[in-house]
């Protein structure tokens, strides 16, 4: 389809986006995220309460996703860059709408295969599959202390003013497989300009804003499903 401007597709992904990839979701597991208290291991307080742990649990969320692959759900969404200008704002720190070959990818909580520096001013590493752990005296080459890159509960989400601006541009916008129960991710619904198409795809929705279509399906049948609907909508005439 040779399309000289491509429409504005940004898709705000959640936990249930990797669910068909096997990593486990926040919620469905009655609160517990692999075996742990949430606030134990995913906030400020935690962190400065347990580091140990903390870094143990992120090493082990690391060691899972190396062996995890990017399910078809992943796979759609690269798909839609044939005709779409795609947009990917993501609360999942796994790395899979990057392996799967997405272009733009916006992480809100952070981002598991990286470490970044504890004190300002703040510089971020990568690690690979062969190095994936760390201990709380991990320390960069100028000795500076390391932590997980990731955004805990308590702290402030420095991507979301980036992420705002997006969704403001969206001539489209699609939410995967979130409960839409932390924020500010859950607001960015309320950015989109009147009239731009809304959908919203998971198995066991949350409630939504009146308007906004929702597709009851997995993250891998429900992308099928907005695909072929996408396409239909651009292939008609323009009025
Ligand atoms: N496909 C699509 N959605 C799915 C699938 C699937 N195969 N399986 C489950 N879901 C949906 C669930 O119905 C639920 O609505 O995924 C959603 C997961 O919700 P949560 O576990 O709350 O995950 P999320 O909304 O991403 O959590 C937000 O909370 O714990 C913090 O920082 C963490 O980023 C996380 C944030």
């Amino acid at each position: 389809m040779n399309q000289t401007h491509k429409p504005k597709l940004v898709i705000s992904t959640g936990a249930g986006m990797s669910a068909e990839s096997g990593i486990s979701t926040f919620r469905d597991s009655g609160g517990l995220w692999e075996q742990h208290n949430v606030m134990d291991v995913a906030s400020a307080d935690g962190f400065a309460r347990n580091p140990e742990l903390v870094h143990r649990f992120y090493n082990a969320r690391r060691h899972d996703l190396v062996k995890a692959q990017p399910n078809a759900g992943h796979r759609a969404i690269v798909d839609l860059e044939k005709d779409f200008d795609v947009y990917v704002i993501t609360q999942n720190v796994d790395d899979l709408h990057e392996r799967a070959g997405s272009s733009h990818v916006t992480h809100l909580h952070g981002e598991l295969m990286k470490v970044r520096t504890i004190d300002p001013p703040y510089r971020v590493y990568a690690l690979s599959p062969d190095n994936l752990d760390t201990t709380p005296e991990s320390r960069d080459a100028d000795g500076r202390l390391l932590r997980p890159h990731i955004v805990f509960f308590q702290e402030a989400v420095p991507e979301i003013e980036t992420a705002i601006e997006i969704v403001r541009e969206a001539d489209i916008f699609v939410v995967i497989g979130t409960s839409m129960a932390v924020y500010p991710a859950a607001s960015l619904i309320n950015f989109v300009r009147p009239g731009v198409p809304v959908y919203y795809i998971d198995p066991r929705p949350a409630p939504t804003p009146a308007g906004v279509k929702v597709i009851a399906k997995t993250a891998s049948e429900g992308l099928a499903e907005l695909s072929r609907e996408l396409r239909s909508i651009l292939s008609q005439p323009p009025l």
